[in-house]
């Protein structure tokens, strides 16, 4: 077989990517990516996949999540830094109430290209190409924005390399110290599921103190002084990713060094497509949404291609299906990955199965479906013996309405009060933690049996 390469992709069929129309600016920008530095480096890559692994065997879990696409126009810190919060908050809330290591994985960093359902768009009988995403067009409707511009790569990679920094920042200058529990919580997140985090945080603060008591101060564990914090976001736009993939000289393995782990979408796995012959060639952790359309054949095929070695935590399979579809989509993707014997992180994404356009117009997603397909996802690996490892949702720390119900209850009316996403709707801060105690609960349950079943 021939030896993979990053250009490789170039002869394969693609499909929702744009097509630029001037191709000197270009190249003039692939040339120009091709010179930065690439914004991961190949340890931290390799670090993640072992800990997916660990997930994939019921050691730890994944949370991953952020925004359905980061914009430009809403670059800024505090919503850096509010969805990292909510994040920290959730990790917290499982890695507590199930005991167990969270791996936190942001969508963040990288996550601007979008794939459509439609090529173009409609407004008073004026039909426009579709928006895709920063990296690519304007949201704006108007015939210029949504002309394909490459040098909106380039404003993403600065975006980007800005965010990771921030995050960096955070992750290891002293943030996200387990002692500053309680500074994580936001001004707006009231109600029951925030008084029930403020207990939590009170305990671990207690727990502290203890151990503090007992000689073991947090400043002497590095493990609680900071955390590990990851990028993702699907790699759509290759001219992008084959841009800023570099050699590891370590390995002699090639790096997508726009983010640690990528994924590629559930309209464009195509095994003989463009997207996964590219993904097939990265050391990255790679990760592949699986919706109802999805076979157990193709699945087959697909695990071959993105894992020929079968190594732990290199295949995430993402599953979004929507409620009320798990019981009839899920154990057929089970039995393929069983018959193949195939190492793979299980990973329950919720949201992009269950979006509807509500009465006022907007699209948006029920909270409680969102509930619903989480548990249906939990009981059916439980009946089939395998193990949820990690959940995936698009989610900001900023105070949106744009999912219906929560405890603070958006309703139909709220949506246009705080309706910022330029695409899918997110979970705002208080239904994000919401969710955290629910998988907390599924997993701590889970648990239960299985000790239950060791005795
Ligand atoms: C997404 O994650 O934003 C997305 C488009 O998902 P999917 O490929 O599962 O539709
Ligand atoms: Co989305």
């Amino acid at each position: 077989m021939a030896e993979w390469q990053k250009s490789g992709w170039r002869s394969k069929p693609r499909v929702q990517m744009p097509d630029y129309t001037d191709p000197a600016a270009l190249a003039d920008v692939e040339a120009r990516l091709s010179q930065f530095p690439p914004l991961v480096f190949a340890g931290e890559a390799r670090r993640l996949k072992d800990q997916l692994g660990a997930a994939a065997r019921g050691e730890a879990f994944l949370l991953q999540g952020g925004d359905c696409a980061e914009a430009f126009e809403q670059f800024s810190a505090d919503a850096i830094r509010d969805t990292f919060k909510v994040m920290l908050q959730m990790a917290m809330v499982l890695t507590y109430g199930a005991k167990v290591p969270v791996v936190k994985v942001g969508r963040m960093a990288g996550q601007f290209a979008k794939p459509r359902s439609a090529p173009t768009e409609t407004v008073n009988g004026v039909e426009l190409p579709s928006y895709r995403g920063d990296i690519i067009n304007d949201l704006a409707f108007s015939e210029s924005s949504r002309i394909p511009d490459p040098s909106k790569m380039l404003q993403a990679y600065t975006q980007s390399a800005g965010t990771l920094n921030l995050l960096r920042a955070f992750s290891k200058g002293g943030y996200a110290d387990m002692a500053k529990v309680h500074s994580w919580t936001l001004g707006f997140t009231e109600g029951e599921k925030a008084a029930r985090y403020r207990e939590m945080a009170e305990r671990i603060s207690d727990a502290l103190d203890f151990m503090k008591a007992a000689g073991i101060s947090s400043d002497r564990i590095e493990t609680l002084q900071t955390v590990d914090f990851y990028t993702s976001h699907e790699s759509l736009l290759l001219e992008y990713e084959e841009a800023l993939t570099r050699l590891d000289s370590t390995s002699g393995k090639w790096l997508a060094g726009s983010g640690h782990m990528i994924w590629i979408g559930d309209r464009t796995r195509q095994p003989d497509g463009a997207h996964v012959e590219f993904a097939s060639g990265v050391l990255n952790p790679v990760g592949m949404k699986c919706g109802p359309s999805m076979t157990a054949d193709d699945l087959k095929v697909l695990m071959k291609r993105l894992n020929p070695s079968n190594e732990a935590g290199k295949l995430t399979l993402i599953t979004r299906f929507g409620a009320g579809k798990v019981s009839e989509h899920l154990p057929r993707l089970i039995r393929a990955v069983k018959e193949a014997n195939a190492n793979v992180l299980w990973v329950c994404d919720p949201m992009h199965g269950n979006t509807i356009k509500s009465e006022s117009g907007y699209k948006t997603r029920p909270f409680d479906a969102v509930l619903r397909e989480v548990r249906e996802f939990f009981a059916v690996h439980k009946a089939e013996g395998t193990i949820p490892g990690g959940v995936h949702f698009e989610m900001t720390g900023q105070d949106v309405t744009e999912c219906i119900g929560g405890v603070q209850a958006v309703t139909d009316e709220d949506l246009s009060d705080r309706y910022h996403t330029a695409c899918d709707p997110r979970l705002n801060a208080s239904q994000s933690l919401e969710l955290a105690f629910l998988v907390a609960e599924e997993l701590s349950a889970l648990r239960g049996c299985r000790q239950a079943q060791a005795v």
